[in-house]
């Protein structure tokens, strides 16, 4: 594990970018996986800029987001298809065909979870996986839970989860309560994973992640045994270790 320290939040995305950005020239047609929430704006930003700049090419690149909200459509403006299309996909030259994410609109979400791991073994697996950390320790829609779950599924979603997203809707009640959320397999077998952490809210969560028992109540302690695993984290996210 490497964890590379960065001094405030608008660090933390520049340094992550970097990545991402690293990645891209080394391999033009990776295969992306992506994170939405706050985490994650500064990052698109910055690569965005890049893009702009003349200094990164889309074109090849194959993206798979972590997951969906179940009941929101894609126009939905609150669903990840839109805040996907909106930070990131819109301003570069990625094709709208290579950009996946859970349908969560869709009518049998069952056969959308095994449509989306084949759909993610065609592409050959994974290159570098983007991951935010949930004030719960979860990664994706992970939920602390007694096990687990290898492949992409259908969870509900904790409390301190829905009352985290509500400040995204109008009040707590619109948050959907289901998600659709690649499972803990897909992300252990991606090539790399890029965790990335700021604030203090989550000083005491990333700690239990990195250096506490490996457990599925904690879900993002299973990094701890992923072969390429670099945080990314700010000074107030590292405060407690
Ligand atoms: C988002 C996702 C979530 C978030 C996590 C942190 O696609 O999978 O695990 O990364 O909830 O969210 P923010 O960044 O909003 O604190």
């Amino acid at each position: 594990m490497i964890i590379i320290k960065a001094a405030d939040y608008q660090d933390m995305s520049r340094k992550a970018a970097n990545i991402i950005f690293s990645q891209v020239i080394q391999k033009p047609d990776s295969v992306l996986g992506l994170a939405t929430g706050s985490t994650m704006l500064g990052l698109y930003e910055d690569l965005v800029s890049h893009y702009r700049e003349g200094d990164l090419d889309f074109s090849q690149i194959r993206s798979v987001n972590l997951d969906e909200y179940i009941g929101l459509s894609a126009d939905n403006d609150q669903s990840y298809h839109y805040y996907m299309k909106h930070n990131l996909f819109k301003h570069v030259n990625i094709a709208a065909e290579n950009t996946y994410l859970p349908r969560g609109g869709v009518a049998n979400p069952d056969d959308e979870c095994l449509r989306y791991d084949n759909l993610i073994n065609q592409l050959g697996g994974i290159d570098i996986q983007l991951l935010g950390l949930g004030l719960d320790g979860h990664i994706g829609f992970n939920e602390p839970d007694d096990k687990f779950t290898a492949e992409t599924h259908r969870v509900k979603l904790d409390e301190s989860t829905i009352k985290a997203n509500a400040r995204f809707f109008e009040n707590e009640n619109q948050v959907p309560k289901e998600a659709l959320t690649l499972g803990i397999g897909a992300i252990m077998k991606a090539r790399k994973v890029l965790l990335c952490v700021n604030g203090k809210n989550k000083a005491k969560i990333l700690k239990k992640v990195l250096y506490g028992p490996i457990t599925p109540k904690v879900p993002g302690s299973i990094l701890q045994l992923h072969p390429y695993l670099t945080v990314v984290a700010d000074e107030d996210a590292l405060s407690e270790i």
